[in-house]
Parts: structure tokens; C-alpha cells; sequence
């Protein structure tokens, strides 16, 4: 009786028809899985017109110029907090990897050639230096899906953290969202289960608080997150010099940037909406902005995300209860006909919803954009080939030195 009357408030009634086709267990979970639902999400897609951007400026960030400048105090400023314990690295591992088309988690896709080199292996790689730079290990709390967690703790334990101090990382797992057909109806992807995808990378903070890892010792004296993504293995991660640079600036967050090469360049760009730090995402910037240029010939939007943030952890725990708008995104999404039917759709046919990292820039109110070099920093895994490919990355790898 419960479930009908939640279904009917929703406008979900669809749903009793499939209650009746299965059996009591099949019933008993599907029925918790409603319970549990975030129902609000589904609220967006009443919003016709994407968020209206307000008015974009310009914000000032570091270039790489003025970085070189102050190298050494910054990365002493740095070193000092990540020895003290004061940054903590969040790995974003709970994406579905579309576009790259593995069943598996992404951190587990082999980029090597002549031998196995793994994703995952190569973060771990790049924590690793700054480990050995600063004399001590930071705390590494990896974020997964429910799709995809426990291949992903399964991976780590066979490679034995690819010699990371275990002790020194953590597992969490993010929350889904239920998916919806065109016409807004909840989708079932199987016998007893809803369609469901993880909810997106914006609400890292509040499955970390969940998940009870802020009351860990290991956390006990974090002052920032360093959050970054899984398919960049080039990236710096508690990066000395970019955790001083943020410090001294007195911001509540930084965000690495590279500059954009050409104004159609598909990539996120930090600016100020109505005054307030944040990313404007690509196809949301307009052609005259895109092309907008200073006296001396440069792009003025030009500061390309790389999804490599620090926050600041008491900001964080103040804003923690604020609410993250909502994305949706049309996308391919299997589903279960009324007749007991699995359909794997050619073409989109409904809704996922996720909140974005990005936005969270916005509700920390201060931002320090921060360069870095593109060929040195910047190598993200997003396609098979083509443009931020695994073709790409082996290129930029190699460039590196590193043995692929
Ligand atoms: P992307 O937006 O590139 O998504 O995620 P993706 O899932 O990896 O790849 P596609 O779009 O399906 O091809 C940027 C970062 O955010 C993480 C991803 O794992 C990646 O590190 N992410 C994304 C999450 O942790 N959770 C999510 O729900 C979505």
C-alpha cells in the first residue's frame, strides 16, 4: 500500500505492473530500492533551460610565469602540509567509462605496450614521487560505484596497491540515481531492480561523510582535498608547489588549469559567473566569448579544467548540506520491457542524472586558478583513439620518459 501511494505521488504507477509479473523476493528488494530513491532528482527535468549563466568575466589566476617566480615557497609551503598530514588525495573512480567502452573500471585499463601499466598503477606512480618528495605517505581515499566497487577493491588487493602503504588508503562508494525514459517514467533494468547509475562526481564530499571516513583517525589533521580524476595519468597529485600556491593565496580552492589552444576546444573554462568562481562548460560558452582575445592576442577565457581541485575541508564541511544542482544527460540506458523483454537501446532513450564537481567550485566561493604545463600535466584517457585517447596518452607518456 506504502509503494502504491509513493508510486502515485510520483506518477510511477507504470511500475505496478511489473510488481505483478515477479516473485515475493524480486518484489521485497525492488520495493526497498523505491524507498530508498532520491526522489528529487527527478524534479530536473522539469527545468526545460539549462542553469541561466549570468554574467561571465574573467577571474585571475597564476599563470606559469608568476608560478616560477615563487616555485620554491610554494613548494615549501606545500611539502610542510603534506608532512603534517594536512592533505588527503581523493581518486574520482566511480565514472562508468563510457566512451572508452570497457565493462570494467577504468582504473584498470592497461595503457602499456611492452608490458602491463595500468591506470590505476600509474597514479599510484605519480603519488608516489610526491610521497618520496615530501617523507610521507598521504592518506588516498578512491571512490567507487556500486557497479563497479568491488572489482575495484579486488584489483588493488591483487596488485598489492601497487606498493602503496595499504593502511593509507580507503574505499568508498557514491551514491545512484535512478534513470528515467524520455517521458520521465523510472526505468527497470532487471527483474526486481530499477535502472540506476551512479549519481555523478559532485557529491564526492557528502559519500565520504557517509561512508564515517571523517571521523577516521587517518583524516584527523586534513585541512584540504586534493580531488582529481581517474583517466589523467599524467597529473601531479598533492602537488607541493600547487597545495602552497593555494594556501598562501587564501582561497578556499584551486584549480589547475592548462590553456586552451584554440577557442573551440571542447573543455570546461574557470571564470566568475556573477561574480562567483566557477566553470562554464564548453557548449554552454559562446562563440564571441570563446573568441574573445586581450591586447596581446591571447584567449581571455582560456583556463581549461583538468578535474584537479583542492578544497578546503572546513569550507566543505560548512556548504556540506547545501544542495548541488542537478544535470541530466541523455544517454543509451538497457531496460526491462512490462512483457519481461531486455531491450540494449541503439539510440538514447532516457535520462541519467548527475551533480558535477564543477558546481562545487561555485559554493566554495574563492577559487586560485592555478597552470600548469599541458604536455607535462594533462593526459586524460577518455577514448579508445583520437582526441584524449589511450593513443594520445601513450604519446604524452612516452614523451615523459616513461617505459611504456
Ligand atoms: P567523466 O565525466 O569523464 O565520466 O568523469 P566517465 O564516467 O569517466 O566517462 P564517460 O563519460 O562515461 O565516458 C570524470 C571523473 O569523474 C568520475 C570519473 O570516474 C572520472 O574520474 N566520476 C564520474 C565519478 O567518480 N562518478 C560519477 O558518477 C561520474
Amino acid at each position: 500500500m506504502q509503494i502504491e501511494k509513493l508510486l502515485e505521488t510520483h506518477s510511477q504507477q507504470h511500475l505496478l505492473r511489473y510488481l505483478e509479473g515477479w516473485n515475493q523476493t524480486e518484489r521485497k528488494t525492488f520495493e526497498r530500492q523505491l524507498l530508498s530513491i532520491d526522489w528529487s532528482v527527478l524534479d530536473s527535468l522539469q527545468v526545460s533551460e539549462p542553469d541561466p549563466t549570468g554574467e561571465v568575466n574573467p577571474i585571475e589566476g597564476l599563470s606559469l610565469r608568476q608560478i616560477e617566480t615563487q616555485k620554491q615557497t610554494y613548494i615549501e609551503t606545500g611539502k610542510a602540509a603534506v608532512k603534517d598530514g594536512k592533505v588527503a588525495a581523493v581518486l574520482l573512480a566511480g565514472g562508468q567509462g563510457t566512451r572508452l567502452g570497457t565493462s570494467s573500471p577504468k582504473g584498470t585499463y592497461n595503457i602499456g605496450v611492452t608490458r602491463p601499466l595500468y591506470i590505476f598503477e600509474q597514479l599510484i606512480a605519480n603519488l608516489k614521487k610526491v610521497c618520496a618528495q615530501c617523507r610521507a605517505n598521504v592518506p588516498l581515499l578512491i571512490m567507487t560505484s556500486e557497479k563497479n566497487d568491488g572489482e575495484t577493491r579486488a584489483f588493488f588487493e591483487e596488485h598489492d596497491y601497487f606498493g602503496y602503504p595499504k593502511d593509507y588508503v580507503r574505499f568508498f562508494v557514491q551514491e545512484m540515481a535512478p534513470c528515467v525514459d524520455a517521458a520521465g517514467k523510472l526505468l527497470v533494468e532487471g527483474r526486481g531492480k530499477l535502472a540506476t547509475s551512479p549519481n555523478g562526481n559532485g557529491g564526492w564530499y557528502q559519500s565520504l561523510q557517509k561512508a564515517g571516513l571523517l571521523e577516521e583517525k587517518l583524516l584527523a589533521n586534513t585541512e584540504w582535498f586534493n580531488v582529481f580524476a581517474v583517466d589523467n595519468v599524467l597529473q601531479r597529485i598533492a602537488d607541493p608547489a600547487f597545495v602552497g600556491a593555494t594556501i598562501l593565496s587564501g582561497k578556499k580552492c584551486g584549480a589547475k588549469f592548462v590553456r586552451k589552444t584554440r577557442p573551440e576546444e571542447k573543455v570546461g573554462v574557470l571564470c566568475l559567473k556573477d561574480g562567483l568562481p566557477g566553470v562554464i562548460e564548453y557548449y554552454e560558452l559562446s562563440e564571441e566569448l570563446a573568441n574573445l582575445k586581450n591586447s596581446a592576442g591571447e584567449l581571455i577565457y582560456s583556463y581549461g579544467v583538468t578535474l584537479n581541485y583542492l578544497f578546503h575541508a572546513q569550507t566543505l564541511a560548512k556548504i556540506a548540506a547545501q544542495k548541488i544542482p542537478v544535470h541530466t544527460a541523455k544517454k543509451k540506458i538497457p531496460y526491462l520491457t512490462e512483457e519481461g523483454k531486455s531491450v540494449e537501446p541503439q539510440e538514447a532513450n532516457g535520462y541519467k542524472f548527475e551533480t558535477l564537481i564543477l558546481d562545487l567550485v561555485r559554493l566554495m566561493g574563492s577559487c586560485l586558478p592555478y597552470e600548469v604545463v599541458r604536455e607535462k600535466e594533462f593526459a586524460p584517457v577518455k577514448n579508445k583513439t583520437g582526441i584524449d585517447s589511450v593513443e594520445t596518452a601513450r604519446e604524452l607518456l612516452t614523451k615523459n620518459g616513461i617505459v611504456l
